[in-house]
């Protein structure tokens, strides 16, 4: 008899969003999705990563579809931003977060004006964002 392995995909979303933060309040409220998060995401094996970059939130999560979805529209009805746009949604054998909840990776210009450029429709430069998604998160730590 043989065996055969079935893996189920790993669904990935990146979106963007419009920061409704003070300057002053975004140090704590940071922190606080990201405490929040590393529980929620964890029981629900979702991973992923957010990043601020030029007054827009930009968000990666990935695990299984619904999980992920709902984990999204629960997101967008948070009051500490608006204008959720989904820049990108995929299949994928593999995880490229890793084991991480939620990292923060911080502030990058470099991803904002990757960001500018799929918002305004160059679709390779989506792709781009996954990857460089994935390298900027690389040097940070929970
Ligand atoms: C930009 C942004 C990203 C967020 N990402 C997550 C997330 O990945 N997982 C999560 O559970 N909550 C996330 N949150 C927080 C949720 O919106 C919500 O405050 C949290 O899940 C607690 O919800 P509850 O009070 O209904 O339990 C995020 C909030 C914002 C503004």
């Amino acid at each position: 008899m043989t065996w055969q392995i079935l893996t189920v995909p790993i669904f990935k979303s990146i979106y963007v969003s419009e920061c409704l933060l003070e300057p002053d309040e975004v140090g704590s409220n940071i922190a606080q999705i990201k405490n929040v998060s590393i529980l929620k995401n964890n029981s629900l094996d979702i991973t992923g990563c957010l990043i601020l970059c030029r007054g827009r939130f930009v968000g990666a999560l990935e695990g299984g579809r619904r999980s992920v979805e709902a984990t999204l529209e629960h997101v967008r009805q948070d009051p500490r931003h608006r204008g959720m746009v989904t820049l990108r949604e995929e299949a994928s054998d593999e995880r490229s977060f890793g084991d991480w909840s939620l990292a923060y990776a911080g502030q990058s210009l470099f991803i904002a004006g990757i960001v500018d450029r799929a918002l305004r429709g160059v679709d390779e430069d989506v792709g781009y964002l996954v990857n460089a998604i994935v390298e900027f998160s690389g040097g940070v730590r929970q």
